[in-house]
């Protein structure tokens, strides 16, 4: 019988399948709605030490849709938690009371001050939290604070404050990276240099959801004006599954250990296996959830399960990153394909020539030559 349990950075969880820092995990009660269902760990909504100086706005989401009416795409201009962080301690302390198994990790982001980053660290460890995830990725309205994604895309920054991290954290802690860069590899490698335990990728993309064509507003329209927000759900599962693949691949020839935390569009056990496949040792679901519910986990597991079942694999470790060896160079693909067709030819030509009245002067070169070969 294949397992999904597994061990990532000392944590045991249950299952890979972690809820994804957002709504699904903004306060005790939803997080008390998760362990129940069954979910391997939670990532709790982002905190700060001074909620006063985030203010969210409505309408905060624009969806795109299928032809179906299915959501395929979803676009937040949400900040990160605008509850109280003297809050935030208690609720993490009554969670850990109630579920003392379940891995509950804190999503931190603070200001560009060292002793803000120690101080949320050292708080939220006396909480009683397991891990932390750093959001270096918010891509909207705290880059205006030189917060999230302003860090995580200078990698100097990231390098910088994953040490202070450090420094304070007896947990373990995962970089949360933003996808709003060229190369996904820069900002990576410097969190890991900066002693990140982990990494998770991705967070949104920035994005315009669209234009309403008779009031000419962009949406979400908010007092008949918007800001670019962050794309999420199925459209970016094919981008985040090419940055987790460049970011396995940069642990694995540099940072052997480390470990990686995917997410970007996961609603199912084939998803997962996806990622996973390109390297991830868990798994992270925000917008799904807000699609199906917290649910959603067992039909998740239960087809991730049959996945393995089928390839006759044991545990998570039996797949993980296994398709990461079948990417290479354009060049290569072109040097295979050239290969390939002329083995093809000359096996056919050779297959042809069944008896002596089938030889032809002007392919008598190549059908000698297919005959010479076994
Ligand atoms: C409404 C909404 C709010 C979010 N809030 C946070 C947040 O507070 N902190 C964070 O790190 N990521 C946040 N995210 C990003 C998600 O955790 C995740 O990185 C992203 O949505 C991609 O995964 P998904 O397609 O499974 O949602 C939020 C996403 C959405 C849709």
């Amino acid at each position: 019988m294949p397992t999904l349990a597994t061990q990532v950075d000392g944590l045991s969880l249950p299952n890979p399948f972690i809820i994804g820092s957002g709504p699904p995990g903004t306060n005790l009660n939803v997080i008390t709605k998760a362990f129940k269902e069954g979910w391997g760990a939670v990532i709790a909504k982002t905190v700060s030490l001074d909620s006063s100086k985030v203010v969210n706005v409505t309408p905060r989401y624009a969806k795109l849709l299928a032809g179906s009416g299915e959501v395929i795409g979803w676009e937040n201009i949400e900040l990160i938690s605008d509850r109280p962080f003297k809050i935030w301690e208690e609720e993490f302390k009554k969670c850990k009371d109630q579920f003392p198994a379940g891995v509950l990790i804190a999503s931190v982001m603070e200001e560009y001050r060292q002793d803000a980053w120690i101080e949320i660290i050292q708080r939220c460890e006396a909480a009683g939290v397991d891990g932390f995830e750093l959001n270096f990725s918010c891509p909207h309205g705290l880059p205006e604070r030189k917060m999230g994604a302003a860090m995580g895309q200078d990698p100097e920054i990231l390098q910088e404050v994953c040490g202070w991290v450090k420094s304070a954290a007896t947990k373990p802690f995962w970089a949360k990276m933003t996808p709003n860069i060229t190369h996904i590899e820069d900002p990576s490698r410097a969190a890991l240099r900066g002693g990140a335990t982990g990494l998770s990728a991705l967070n949104t993309i920035r994005s315009v959801m669209g234009v309403n064509l008779d009031t000419l507003r962009p949406e979400p329209t908010v007092e008949g004006y918007t800001t670019p927000g962050g794309y999420s759900g199925k459209a970016v599962k094919p981008i985040a599954l090419r940055m987790v693949m460049e970011i396995a691949t940069l642990i694995r020839t540099e940072f052997p250990g480390r470990s990686l935390s995917g997410l970007g569009g996961i609603e199912s056990g084939h998803d997962a296996a996806e990622f996973i496949l390109l390297g991830s040792d868990t798994v992270q679901v925000c917008t799904g959830v807000m699609k199906h519910g917290y649910e959603c986990v067992k039909p998740m597991c239960d087809e991730l399960l049959a996945f393995m079942a089928r390839h006759k694999f044991e545990t998570l470790a039996d797949f993980k990153g296994k398709s990461l060896d079948y990417f290479t160079t354009h060049a290569d693909l072109v040097k295979r394909q050239g290969d390939r067709k002329a083995a093809q030819k000359a096996a056919t030509t050779g297959k042809t020539l069944k008896s002596d009245a089938e030889w032809k002067g002007d392919e008598f070169v190549k059908q000698s030559d297919a005959l010479s070969r076994s």
